[in-house]
């Protein structure tokens, strides 16, 4: 009885203490692979229109290079194709075959999650359903700034997680009105030929 004891409140112990370590801290999600190619889906209200765009990505953070070019859109949204070279400041945007050359400032934005978010107390989750197959391991991380407004966040993480693949991002800003949400999909590792060909007219 006394043995049982024993082991009963080393069990306990060990229970106690694995405990914290199920919870793992979420991972940085800093920043998502140096390339990558995937769909955008954005459902927007700003300036009192609402706008949907279905767009292909094309990054390429070494080359310093973004494309994106819309396959769908409804309502205000008008087919746009955009490719921002950072490597020479410059961006091109095409929209319905009407060029406009400008000028892009600052580093190629990594799509990581943004500094001052605070990660979800409630750890790892899974989006969808958590039923075995049905769902992908996600984080989810909040926060405000001053061009985002409010926002959350959602990554899955590759390896350690330091590098990891966006999921959702919503944004909120009450003041001008503004809302979206972006939702990333089929993102691979391998750009397409070609992939940051000059846009129509430019
Ligand atoms: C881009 O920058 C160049 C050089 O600073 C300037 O001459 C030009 O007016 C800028 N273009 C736009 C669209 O702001
Ligand atoms: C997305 O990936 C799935 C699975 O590989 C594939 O069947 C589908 O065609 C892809 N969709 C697009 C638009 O590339």
């Amino acid at each position: 009885m006394k043995y049982l004891a024993v082991v009963v409140a080393a069990l306990l112990f060990v229970a106690a203490n694995a405990a914290p370590s199920r919870k793992a801290a979420a991972p940085a999600c800093a920043t998502t692979p140096a390339q990558w190619t995937g769909y955008i889906y954005e459902i927007s209200f700003a300036d009192a229109k609402l706008a949907l765009r279905v767009s292909e990505a094309n990054y390429d953070r070494d080359a310093k290079k973004l494309k994106l070019t819309d396959i769908d859109v409804k309502e205000s949204a008008k087919k746009t194709i955009t490719l921002l070279d950072y490597s020479t400041g410059t961006s091109y945007t095409s929209v319905e075959g009407q060029c406009t050359k400008g000028n892009v400032t600052g580093i190629i934005p990594n799509f990581g999650v943004p500094g001052g978010a605070t990660a979800d107390r409630n750890g790892a989750k899974y989006l969808g359903s958590s039923l075995p197959n049905l769902g992908v391991l996600v984080y989810e991380y909040y926060g405000t700034d001053s061009v985002d407004g409010d926002y959350y966040v959602t990554y899955t993480p590759i390896g350690d997680g330091e590098v990891c693949v966006p999921i959702l991002r919503s944004l909120l800003t009450t003041s001008p009105l503004k809302e979206a949400i972006f939702e990333y999909t089929n993102i691979t590792t391998t750009l397409p030929a070609d992939p940051f060909s000059m846009p129509p007219g430019c």
